[in-house]
């Protein structure tokens, strides 16, 4: 299994160029099943996430090219299977998302629960009841959901329970092509929500209030092929931005989303650290003064992302005086902590929160990558600490990251990856 092999304790200085969003490249990839002409989506992260999300559409009759690098034309034309086999679901949760286009557009699907995985048991539920209220039916049996709405979906009004990004985008996918007007309150924020939201209309959908949380959708009867460019990733840039202040270096991040970062770049700024913003830009410089401790709870944005609060808890280990950072979103999200304190971090769990008090430096260490991001924020303290870290099972990190030890080492630091 791979692995890779840090040597901590020098500052990272360069440039850094931000590459599309896993979590809008992943929905909207879904969404072409809704389109019975070609799409060409730009700015396509190469990550083994949106590879997996390829194979299930080319296991349904998808014909998708890559005449580019970050370039992917869709034919979903020759659809002739609604089934998502848990296979390929159970190692990419978000495989869930063909559910509401394939019930939309051909009135029938398949697919497999996803199950729970390292962070949280991450139920479906939202999704299948959203269905139904368009009016699918859905019967749960055998780990699959099988649903069919044979005379088409009817537009309706749901009010989500919680804020969940998925269902909303399930549920706002589903509404495009049924019967009527559909009104999702409580509805996800997220940038990538949005993004999803103006591809749709892009392919001839009506949907609006994106953003906000009352999402309204009018059904049309069929959408029409299009050219999209996937927004860039404001995870990515984040983790780089903690990246530059956990080495205490300076990096400039282009093709930056500086619009959906304020969750952390407002704490960041208001405890001392310079970060000018550009358009399409964000240089993060060192400061004179150690960063002072900021206490952080997650929350469904615009509050700061739950995707962060590994990175930043990483960052915090090292923080002058105590920082209380708080999951509010994921049940299981603290699986980085045993690894960073084997790295000498100071970091005790009272249930949902976790109190880190600030140490004067990390050392290098053997860990173990559990999920996506608990992995980049070993990596961060590996950049951070003194001597060598290993960080095992870093095929988690592929899912999100495309090309990070060559984004890195760009930058001037001793980051190698090895199989073992
Ligand atoms: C999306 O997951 C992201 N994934 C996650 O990113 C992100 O952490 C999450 O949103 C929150 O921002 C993609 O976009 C592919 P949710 P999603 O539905 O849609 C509960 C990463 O690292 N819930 O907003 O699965 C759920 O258990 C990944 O890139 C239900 O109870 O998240 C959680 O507690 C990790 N029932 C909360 O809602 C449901 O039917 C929010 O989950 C659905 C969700």
């Amino acid at each position: 299994m791979d692995k890779i092999k840090i040597n901590g304790g020098q500052p990272l200085f360069g440039t850094i160029p931000i590459s599309g969003a896993k979590n809008a490249a992943l929905p909207l990839l879904a969404a072409t099943l809704l389109c019975p002409e070609k799409i060409i989506l730009e700015n396509v992260p190469k990550l083994a996430d949106v590879h997996s999300m390829q194979l299930l559409l080319s296991d349904m009759g998808s014909l998708i090219e890559q005449p580019s690098a970050d370039r992917l034309v869709i034919d979903n034309r020759q659809i002739h299977s609604y089934r998502a086999d848990y296979e390929l679901v159970r190692k990419m949760r978000a495989s869930i998302l063909v559910l509401g286009p394939l019930v939309a557009r051909f009135g029938e699907a398949c697919v497999s629960l996803p199950g729970g995985c390292a962070i949280g048991t991450r139920p479906v539920d939202l999704h299948i009841k959203g269905l139904q209220a368009l009016g699918a039916e859905i019967e749960v049996k055998d780990g699959y959901i099988y649903a069919t709405a044979k005379k088409g979906l009817q537009g309706t009004k749901i009010t989500l329970p919680i804020v969940s990004v998925g269902a909303t985008e399930n549920i706002m996918m589903a509404a495009s092509l049924a019967n009527g007007l559909t009104i999702i309150e409580n509805a996800a924020r997220e940038p990538e929500i949005i993004d999803l939201a103006n591809f749709l209309n892009k392919m001839g959908a009506d949907v609006t209030g994106a953003g906000t949380s009352r999402l309204r959708i009018k059904g049309v009867s069929s959408l029409k092929g299009c050219h999209y460019p996937i927004m860039t990733d404001r995870i990515e840039a984040g983790t780089y931005i903690i990246a530059a202040l956990i080495t205490g270096g300076e990096l400039t991040l282009t093709n930056a989303p500086t619009a959906s970062l304020d969750a952390l770049l407002t704490p960041l700024t208001q405890a001392g650290v310079k970060i000018e913003t550009l358009p399409g830009q964000i240089s993060v410089k060192p400061s004179s003064r150690k960063l002072l401790g900021i206490d952080i709870m997650t929350e469904p944005y615009p509050g700061f992302p739950t995707d962060l609060q590994a990175q930043f808890m990483a960052l915090m280990t090292i923080a002058e005086g105590a920082s209380m950072m708080t999951e509010t979103i994921f049940e299981n999200r603290f699986m980085h902590v045993p690894e960073l304190a084997r790295m000498g971090a100071n970091i005790t769990i009272h249930g949902a929160s976790a109190l880190i008090r600030g140490v004067k430096n990390l050392s290098g260490a053997p860990v173990m990558a559990t999920d996506l991001r608990a992995s980049v924020s070993l990596v961060l303290a590996g950049l951070a600490a003194s001597g060598e870290t290993i960080v095992n099972r870093i095929y988690h990190l592929d899912r999100g990251y495309e090309n990070l030890v060559e984004k890195l080492t760009n930058c001037g630091a001793s980051i190698e990856r090895s199989k073992n």
